[in-house]
């Protein structure tokens, strides 16, 4: 490990959820992994993300042995709330199909994940910088970088994983011609906040109004993350607590007296939106996994669980290819992950554009909008469907 030449069997490019949970997986099969990353740990901590989790990631973090706190800090939810025309209609999961969702930030699944593999010992390098990655179509693929204390480092393996996010080194690596993009940009952003405040809803309230989408979500019994539809060049510090108050105050406002509970503001920042798939997502021996091969607009909270849902297939196929010996195998990977991938591209966009306001559309829109929503929360088969991509479809 001392060494400036590092041999692994998997060397994976990311320690978020998706390179971290890829570790733990194989390490529990028995295969030998080096994972490195140019964030540090607290930056990683420091960052605001989603807060779902299907109740099929949940199984997976606690039956891999990777958290057992979800159980006791994260809270189930049943179904959530669409709020149009100013009254919210319940979506009740449990009773439509069964299933739940779960309230756990992806800072908790991060920290969950990297104190389990500090804990198994594993070689998980934060902070490095300078990250290539080189001989992807070569027997032993390399990840070059300078690690933390500014030593040049080589790792070589036997299969290569990019997951490193929306803008990492691996996917701009495959050659343009050996990739297909498919992608769709939104006219809005997410203007998302935390505040210190007591949860204004008992549960998830998804909200349509003339002024644009807002969705209140929560964190703990003091803290709850909010959002609301922005321009996507806002400037976050440009809002003063009391407009940022107002703004969400009036996208929620009704007959039924709903309000929020305020309190102070204590981070902000925008969230673009894009819809993104690059196939295939092997080239050579290196796979891409999670962001890195796709992004979803965060409506319906899948791009967390659709990393999660890649790398659980992707640890299956690379015991099963490291196993007998077999690069072929790998190209059973790409085909099974996208059938989910492009079943949440389609629900999250689905989402997203019954919700939300295009600026300058006609009130036409608007009135079929409430019309699709109504259509939804009134009829059994509109909101299994919406229960059903909520929360997950069975596996692959
Ligand atoms: C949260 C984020 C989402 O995008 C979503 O659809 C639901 C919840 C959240 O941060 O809590």
């Amino acid at each position: 490990m001392a060494g400036a030449h590092i041999r692994t069997t998997v060397g994976i490019v990311g320690a978020g959820p998706a390179g971290l949970m890829l570790s733990h997986l194989l390490a529990r099969s028995g295969i030998e992994s080096v994972v490195v990353d140019n964030r540090t740990r607290p930056e990683i901590e420091g960052t605001s993300r989603a807060g779902i989790l299907e109740a099929g990631n949940v199984r997976l973090l606690t039956e891999s042995g990777a958290s057992d706190r979800v159980c006791r800090e994260g809270r189930p939810h049943g179904g959530i709330e669409l709020r149009f025309g100013g009254e919210s209609h319940r979506v009740d999961f449990e009773a439509l199909v069964g299933r739940n969702v779960w309230l756990y930030p992806q800072t908790d699944v991060f920290t969950d994940l990297a104190d389990a593999r500090e804990r198994d010992g594993a070689d998980v390098r934060f902070g490095v910088s300078g990250t290539r990655v080189v001989d992807l179509t070569g027997e032993r693929p390399g990840i070059l970088f300078t690690d933390a204390d500014g030593v040049h480092r080589e790792v070589r393996c036997d299969i290569l994983v990019g997951a490193d996010g929306s803008r990492g080194v691996c996917r701009a690596a495959v050659p343009e011609a050996a990739r297909t993009h498919f992608y769709r940009e939104y006219p809005f952003a997410w203007f998302g906040v935390l505040v210190e405040a007591p949860p204004s809803a008992a549960e998830l309230v998804y909200t349509h109004s003339e002024h644009g989408f807002a969705l209140i979500s929560r964190r703990t019994e003091s803290v709850q993350r909010m959002y609301f539809q922005c321009d996507p060049d806002e400037d976050p510090a440009a809002w003063s607590e009391d407009r940022i108050w107002a703004e969400l105050q009036r996208r929620v406002r009704g007959a039924d007296g709903f309000t929020l509970k305020e309190g102070p503001v204590t981070d902000r920042s925008v969230l673009r939106f894009r819809s993104f798939v690059c196939e295939p997502m092997r080239f050579g021996n290196m796979l891409l996994a999670g962001d890195a091969a796709h992004t979803v607009p965060p409506t319906g909270a899948k791009g967390l669980n659709l990393a999660l849902a890649d790398v659980r297939v992707l640890a299956e196929v690379l015991e099963t290819a490291l196993a007998k010996r077999d690069h072929g195998v790998l190209d059973a990977y790409g085909p099974r992950a996208l059938r989910r991938v492009w079943r949440a591209q389609h629900f999250t966009y689905w989402m997203t554009t019954m919700l939300h306001r295009v600026p300058g559309s006609a009130a036409f829109d608007v009135r079929r909008q409430l019309a699709e929503l109504a259509g939804v929360v009134d009829s059994t088969a509109g909101s299994t469907y919406l229960a059903e991509a909520y929360t997950g479809w069975s596996a692959e």
